[in-house]
């Protein structure tokens, strides 16, 4: 990329983040205005990456009250993987992380759901297809890395759908605030042409049918791996699961890497690997890195990981009591949580998808 691509790129992403903060303050001025889509694939239990970066705010927005739907993504699992051998499993961890950190369908206006349950969903694909051009799809950042890191056999191509089905996902409810990484943006723009293009094609400029959802950027820093090289994630694994036991914890963070110098600054450009262990120590305590970093000063990496690792599993224990407690009785709890989300997502779905048939005249009087 040349350096105005990469200059350009830089100004629209701080355009974003400023937007996004802005969208921070009406949500908690305004919550009854907005209605959040947000979502994950199944592809194992949540690290505490996705705590930090999205399930907080996830449990912020759900405080404020804001309608939530959180989609399971189990048909984007059909493009990127060889095997969906194990997505059952993966939707009953998820489902298990949700509840265990706090979202709460059944006193909240939080819905859980698979999108392959919500037919009316799926069926937007077809004339946002229509609203897509091939090159666009081509050109999509995100999803060219995914190819090169996926080491696929074969790339299909609902590889390069996906996102037009992504915006299914949101459009379907007419989300208007989607919490999202900076990896996430492309596809939360190419949702924003697809529904101003559906309202430009097939509606009056008087009565749009959808929304243009707006981006909520998170505000978390990056989180790192414990190979303090790369983001965190379970495919690299080098992610500490929200499930894992509290000796579990301590042993990865024992073999954490870090650096030579022993005294201890908060430094995520010249340091990373330190800056990041700091880094989530402070994201368990609430204060601030370069305070974290001042009181372990000398007492080098040693004590780092021992206050990290006390701090982490001091923040999780209430969550693994609560996710034991639910996974006793998984099957039920999964059954009576998607069985819920299903349903009301499915009459938000039904719903769109008949003003989407009115729109395009496609109703003959039924
Ligand atoms: N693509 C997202 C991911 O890979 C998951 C996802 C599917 C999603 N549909 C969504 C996220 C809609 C936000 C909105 O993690």
């Amino acid at each position: 990329m040349n350096d105005i691509a990469d200059g350009e790129l830089a100004a629209t992403f701080e355009e974003s983040f400023r937007r996004s903060e802005a969208l921070r303050a009406r949500l908690a001025t305004h919550p009854s205005r907005y209605r959040v889509l947000t979502g994950d694939r199944p592809t194992g239990g949540l690290h505490i990456g996705h705590y930090f970066g999205s399930l907080k705010t996830r449990l912020e927005l759900q405080a404020l009250g804001v309608e939530t739907y959180v989609v399971i993504a189990d048909y984007q699992v059909l493009t990127d993987r060889d095997s969906v051998e194990r997505v059952p499993d993966h939707v009953r961890e998820l489902v298990l992380d949700y509840l265990a950190v706090g979202l709460d369908p059944e006193h909240s206006s939080t819905s859980i759901f698979c999108h392959s349950h919500v037919p009316a969903l799926n069926q937007l694909l077809v004339p946002f297809l229509t609203l897509v051009g091939m090159g666009e799809l081509e050109r999509n950042p995100t999803v060219k890395e995914e190819i090169a890191a996926a080491g696929l056999t074969h790339v299909s191509a609902a590889m390069y759908a996906y996102p037009v089905h992504q915006a299914a996902d949101i459009l379907f409810c007419k989300g208007n605030v989607v919490p999202v990484g900076k990896d996430q943006l492309p596809h939360l723009e190419l949702t924003r042409k697809i529904a101003r293009r559906f309202n430009q094609r097939f509606c009056d400029a008087n009565s749009p049918v959808f929304p243009e959802p707006a981006a909520l950027l998170s505000s978390a820093p990056k989180i790192l791996g414990v190979d303090g090289g790369q983001k965190m994630s379970k495919s690299r694994n080098n992610a500490i699961e929200l499930r894992a036991t509290a000796d579990e914890t301590a042993g990865l963070i024992k073999r954490a890497k870090t650096d030579a110098e022993r005294h201890i600054a908060y430094d995520p450009a010249g340091r990373p690997e330190v800056a990041n262990l700091v880094l989530l120590t402070a994201l368990c305590t609430g204060e601030p890195p370069d305070t974290v970093a001042t009181q372990i000063g000398d007492g080098g990496s040693a004590l780092l990981k021992k206050t990290l690792t006390e701090a982490l599993n001091e923040l999780l224990a209430p969550i693994r009591a609560r996710r034991a407690e639910l996974a006793g009785d998984a099957k039920e709890v999964l059954r009576r949580t998607l069985e819920a989300g299903t349903a009301s997502a499915n009459t938000a779905a039904d719903a769109t998808l008949a003003q989407v048939r009115d729109a395009m005249q496609m109703n003959y009087g039924l």
